[in-house]
């Protein structure tokens, strides 16, 4: 992408990044903004982990950013395209064709077998099925480690396995962004691990964007980033979080003094 015809810098910089948001504000009814005033820059091919305690408004963040909710104020550009320009169709395109998604749970339609599941993203834009899309599924799904089980009903998976569908699915149509909104909450460590590795390759390997929302600081040493709300601010971020600085940066911000010590990292009040 040309960023040639852009002089200032913050501008140049949001048109690089996979992901901007500037002064996202998002408020329900009448109370307290679930989400206030959020500004935050993702260039491409990082791992960006978010996180905060139940209720800060991190679901309400990877909604706004994903273009599955307009946010009351402030600006949302996925790759330079400003959200708020696109009309309802315009968005559908934007979120089926630049953008994947994996969430907690009911990722997969249950009246689909795993190959269908997976092409589902690329039949929506107006793929032709054939050989040629069973074999671009069945690519994604080998590099889950599900190859064997294209034939399965979702509800003969575990849930790993349908995570793991559920990564193939998202990465199917390689989109700029994924997001991911606690992928490995109802998982077990080690299934977990699997699938943050997925995520981690997709970065790596692809040089894909991934914002994963996530509660647990094994996870977040996973990324390469982490942010962190409260009250639907941004209040911290970590850059290389390992488990023992998130656990401290989350003790911190909920106010737990003892989890505190002299080497806690510096958190912006
Ligand atoms: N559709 C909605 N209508 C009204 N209030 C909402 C709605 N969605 C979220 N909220 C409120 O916005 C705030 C942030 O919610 P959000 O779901 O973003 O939190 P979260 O950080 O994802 O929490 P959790 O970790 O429990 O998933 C909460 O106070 C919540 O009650
Ligand atoms: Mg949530």
């Amino acid at each position: 992408m040309t960023t040639t015809a852009v002089t200032e810098n913050g501008a140049a910089r949001a048109l690089d990044a996979a992901l901007t948001l500037d002064g996202v504000t998002r408020t329900y009814g009448k109370g307290a903004p679930a989400l206030d005033r959020v500004s935050l820059t993702v260039p491409r091919g990082r791992f960006l982990a978010v996180m905060g305690r139940s209720g800060s408004g991190k679901s309400t963040l990877l909604r706004c950013a994903a273009g599955l909710e307009r946010p009351t104020t402030g600006t949302v550009r996925i790759g330079g395209t400003d959200l708020a320009t696109l009309k309802a169709t315009g968005l559908t395109r934007l979120r089926r064709d630049r953008i994947g998604f994996v969430f907690q749970s009911l990722n997969l339609v249950s009246a689909l077998d795993v190959r269908e599941n997976v092409t589902l993203p690329l039949l929506l834009a107006g793929a032709r099925g054939g050989r040629a899309l069973d074999a671009l599924a069945l690519a994604g799904l080998a590099a889950v480690g599900l190859a064997d089980r294209a034939g399965d009903m979702p509800e003969n998976l575990s849930g790993g396995q349908r995570q793991r569908v559920a990564i193939a699915r998202a990465l199917v149509n390689e989109p700029e962004v994924v997001f991911a909104d606690e992928p490995t909450a109802a998982l077990d460590p080690v299934t977990a691990a699997g699938v943050l590795a997925l995520l981690r390759r997709a970065v790596d390997e692809r040089g894909t964007t991934v914002v994963l929302v996530t509660h647990d600081p094994v996870a977040a040493a996973w990324t390469d980033e982490a942010v962190f709300l409260d009250g639907g601010r941004l209040v911290g971020r970590l850059d290389r979080p390992e488990e023992t600085g998130v656990r401290e940066m989350l003790g911190a911000r909920a106010g737990d003094g003892h989890r505190r010590t002299a080497s806690s990292p510096a958190v912006a009040r």
